[in-house]
């Protein structure tokens, strides 16, 4: 079985994300998504606020596959938890060309660490290419709509 994880922070998941989700879903036997516990950032979800929005919001939003993605949270190097889990691919998304060279570094650098994982990239959709989860943050902090950026799971939490 090709398994593939998809990591990231996911404070909040955005329409983005699930649009990333479905496409890896679509090129690997399972998908894992791999939330990451990140001591050095203060999360707007607690982490298993995180991980039950993105399963509402796979489940919900992608019930053709939503049996073949896992959803789990990890701590430590993301090469590691690829190993543990026996995932060969690491999958990220890739908006813009702002994107690109922090995404570059990582890919490399995650090479470097594991040269048995890759990396693999997939152009989030261009009706989201604008979508970041520090963004839906700032909106649904000060109070703003999110509905049309995030999944009904997210906005709900967002909401409250
Ligand atoms: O959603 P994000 O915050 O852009 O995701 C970043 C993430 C989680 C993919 C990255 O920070 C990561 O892989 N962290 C785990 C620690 C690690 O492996 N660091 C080396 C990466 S080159």
């Amino acid at each position: 079985m090709t398994t593939a994880i998809y990591p990231g922070s996911f404070d909040p998941i955005t329409l983005g994300h699930i649009d990333v989700i479905g496409r890896a879903a679509g090129l690997f036997e399972k998908v894992v998504v791999g939330v990451l516990v990140n001591p050095k950032k203060q999360p707007l979800l607690e982490l298993e606020e995180r991980v039950a929005t993105i399963r509402e919001a796979v489940e919900q939003g992608l019930p053709d596959v939503a049996a073949r993605v896992d959803v789990a949270s990890f701590d430590g190097l993301t090469v590691d938890y690829a190993r543990q889990i026996g995932a060969l691919f690491i999958v990220r998304g890739l908006r813009a060309i702002s994107d690109f060279e922090s995404e570059m570094q990582m890919a490399h650098t995650n090479r470097k660490l594991s040269p048995d994982v890759d990396t693999v990239f997939f152009m989030t959709a261009l009706e989201h290419a604008y979508l970041s989860s520090s963004l839906v943050k700032e909106i649904a902090t000060f109070g703003g709509d999110t509905d049309e950026m995030v999944p009904p799971a997210a906005a709900r939490r967002l909401r409250r």
